[in-house]
Formats: structure tokens, C-alpha cells, sequence
């Protein structure tokens, strides 16, 4: 009777768990959708910008080591020559980099009470901040007073303002990732892959809160064109980033199939931005992107704890005025890097995962040409 014994054993260890886990999956409500099919193909960029860096760590520093509790966003005040950045401890901390960059000074600046991400400064010396609980907020130049600006437009509550522009005009524009996740739970956003994000602007004048466009996929970093005639924002899990016309509301396409997922983009002030991506394109997350039942049980596993957000090969991508890739600064070793600010001759770089902000000399440690064009 040899074959009962396994019979028991097929039933028992492969058909019962296999019933038990297709009942779990169909009673779970969590319900993923298929995203667009042009956020699928592939990297545009596959075979690179014409210059690349691929080992960004090499030539890395690493700035206010322990005291910068994930520094999301950075912002670089001229005047001051204080590099401004958001804690995850509620913390918005001010830098005074030193030429030994162990002797950098780290100050505790203003506690938003919330999660500060993006980071800008107004146009009469007040530091804007997306603060992702609380949403977008107005410190004073001299920390002493911190308001409320907008934390809702058309009846929506924002849930996880993110990033944040200004204007010539003085106006904001900002970005509310998702109204259905906080940041405690964006990894279901993504999984998700519903689009619950938003594009926004407040006037200081008339305190408005305008909707300029909604159902983007995870609105992440935003950046005024140097002309001031368009946004250039980021939908992280589709992989691109498009232009919003200012005056009529007309969008375009900037860059689409980039090599990873964009969080932050930041003008440079010199006829290119650079947009921070936390992660490159893995198979598992270009299979997760295609099939929603992958995500559905990434998802249901995520539920009990599983971290499902593999992330590896991050880095920043130099592109030009027309979203052509100029310069890729990336390490497979490299995660969670969340933003890319050039000032001087340096790419400051923030991040959801280090206690310290990470630069690299753009002049010692350049981009050379990609041997795979
Ligand atoms: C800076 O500090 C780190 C440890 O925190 C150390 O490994 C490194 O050698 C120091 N660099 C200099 C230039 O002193
Ligand atoms: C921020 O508050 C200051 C006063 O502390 C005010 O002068 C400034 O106009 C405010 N900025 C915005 C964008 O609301």
C-alpha cells in the first residue's frame, strides 16, 4: 500500500494549504488594479544616459552621521549657507557643512510634530513645508512660528503631502501623494496601484487650495520650470514624470520608463534637474508592476509583517530641460535615496533609510561615458 501513505500526504501538506491560502486570497478585499500599459515598457534608458557614475558609494560622504534621522528632502538656503532637511522624528534640522565634512555642524531647527518631506523656502524668508501627516506648513525665518496653510482641497483630506514648489508668483504648488494612505502604510498605495494623488497650489493671497490635477499614481516630487511656465512632477510606481502648464493646465509627458521609481526632483538652477529615485527596476518589481495578483499577495503578506518593499540600485539622474537623460549617479548597493540637490560642485543626497546626509563630488567622482551606447 504504498501509495495511500503519500496520497495522505499530498492531501494533507500541498491540496488542504493550497485550499486554505486560495480562501484567504479571495476573502482579502485588498483589490489592485492594472496600471497603465505604458508605465510597463521598459526603461528608456536601458542601455543608459550617454554619462554614468554606477558606483555612486565609492566616492560618497557621508554628512551629520546619527543626527540626521532619514533626511527625506533637502533644501540649500544661499544666504545662510544652512542645507535645510526633514527628519523622520518630526525634526526639521538645519546643516552648516564644513570643509571636513566630520566638522559639519548638525542644529536641531523646528519640530513640525508630523513627518516634514518636502522642504522650499518662501518668497519673504519663511521655510514651506510638506509635512506628511500634517500637510503643507508655513515656519517663519526665524523658527518662532509655524502655521497651517492647507491640509485639504475640495472636501479631501490630503494624507500624505509630499512635496512642495514655489513660484516667482509666490504661489505653492504641492503634491498630496494619496488621500487613501498615510505614509505609515504607502507601500499599500503602491501595491494598490490606484491612482489617489494629487496636484496642487495655494495662493497665500486669497488662501485657496486649488486641485490643478487628480488620479496621478503616487504624486511625489514637484520642481518650477526655471521659466516659470510649467511643473515637472513625479508618479512614482509608473516610472514617470510629466510637465503641468501653468497657465491653461495642459499636460505633457517630460520622461517616462525611467531606470527606477522617482521620489524627489530638484532644479539645479543651471539648465537641468535631478530627479531621486529610491530604487532601480528589479524583476520582482517589474513583475509586481505587471501582475496585480503578485501585489495582491505582496500585499497580504505585508499585513503580517513582511517588509515589501525590496529596494536596491538607487540613485539620481541628471536630465535636461526637455527631460533628456544627461547623467545617471547610481550603486546596486545603494537604497532609499530619496533626493538629489546640486550645490556647488556637489550632489547632496537624501534618504528614508540613513542617519546621515550623503554627497558626492560631481568633479572627482564624475559621470564618464556609458560604454554600453
Ligand atoms: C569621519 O568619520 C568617520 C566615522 O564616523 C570616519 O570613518 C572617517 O574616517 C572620518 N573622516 C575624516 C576625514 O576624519
Ligand atoms: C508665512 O508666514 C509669514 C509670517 O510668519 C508671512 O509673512 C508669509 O507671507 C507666510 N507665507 C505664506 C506662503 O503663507
Amino acid at each position: 500500500m504504498p501509495v495511500f501513505p503519500s496520497y495522505r500526504f499530498l492531501f494533507f501538506f500541498v491540496i488542504v494549504p493550497l485550499l486554505i491560502s486560495i480562501t484567504f486570497y479571495r476573502l482579502d478585499t485588498f483589490d489592485p488594479a492594472h496600471h497603465p500599459a505604458d508605465s510597463l515598457i521598459s526603461s528608456t534608458t536601458s542601455n543608459g544616459p550617454p554619462l554614468i557614475n554606477d558606483r555612486f558609494l565609492a566616492g560618497a560622504e557621508f554628512i551629520g552621521v546619527g543626527l540626521l534621522n532619514n533626511p527625506e528632502d533637502i533644501a540649500y538656503h544661499e544666504d545662510s549657507g544652512f542645507i535645510y532637511t526633514g527628519c523622520v522624528d518630526g525634526w526639521v534640522k538645519r546643516v552648516k557643512v564644513a570643509e571636513s565634512v566630520n566638522d559639519s555642524v548638525v542644529e536641531d531647527w523646528v519640530n513640525t510634530g508630523g513627518r516634514p518631506l518636502g522642504i522650499a523656502f518662501g518668497l519673504h524668508g519663511e521655510v514651506i513645508v510638506a509635512d506628511a501627516y500634517k500637510g503643507l506648513l508655513n515656519i517663519s525665518g526665524d523658527g518662532k512660528k509655524t502655521e497651517l496653510l492647507t491640509e485639504e482641497a475640495d472636501g479631501v483630506r490630503f494624507k500624505l503631502t509630499d512635496a512642495v514648489t514655489v513660484g516667482d508668483n509666490g504661489v505653492l504648488y504641492f503634491t498630496d501623494a494619496s488621500y487613501k494612505y498615510s505614509l505609515h502604510q504607502f507601500s499599500f498605495d503602491i501595491l494598490e496601484g490606484k491612482p489617489h494623488g494629487r496636484l496642487m497650489s495655494f495662493d497665500l493671497t486669497t488662501k485657496v487650495t486649488r486641485v490643478l490635477l487628480k488620479d496621478l499614481y503616487f504624486a511625489n516630487g514637484v520642481s518650477m520650470s526655471p521659466d516659470q511656465t510649467h511643473l515637472v512632477f513625479c508618479e512614482t510606481p509608473i516610472r514617470r514624470c510629466s510637465k503641468y502648464y501653468i497657465n491653461g493646465g495642459r499636460v505633457e509627458l517630460f520622461i517616462q520608463g525611467l531606470p527606477g521609481y522617482p521620489d524627489n526632483i530638484r532644479y539645479d538652477g543651471d539648465g537641468h534637474y535631478w530627479i531621486a529615485m529610491p530604487s532601480g527596476v528589479t524583476t520582482l518589481w517589474k513583475l509586481s508592476m505587471k501582475y496585480p495578483f503578485l501585489r495582491k499577495i505582496t500585499a497580504m503578506a505585508a499585513k503580517y509583517g513582511y517588509e515589501p518593499m525590496f529596494m536596491e540600485n538607487a540613485g539620481v539622474l541628471q536630465v535636461d530641460l526637455d527631460g533628456n537623460p544627461m547623467a545617471y549617479y547610481h550603486d546596486q548597493a545603494l537604497s532609499h535615496i530619496t533626493t538629489g540637490v546640486k550645490i556647488g560642485n556637489y550632489l547632496y543626497c537624501g534618504s528614508l533609510l540613513h542617519s546621515h546626509i550623503i554627497r558626492l563630488d560631481l568633479m572627482k567622482y564624475p559621470a564618464v561615458l556609458n560604454k554600453k551606447l
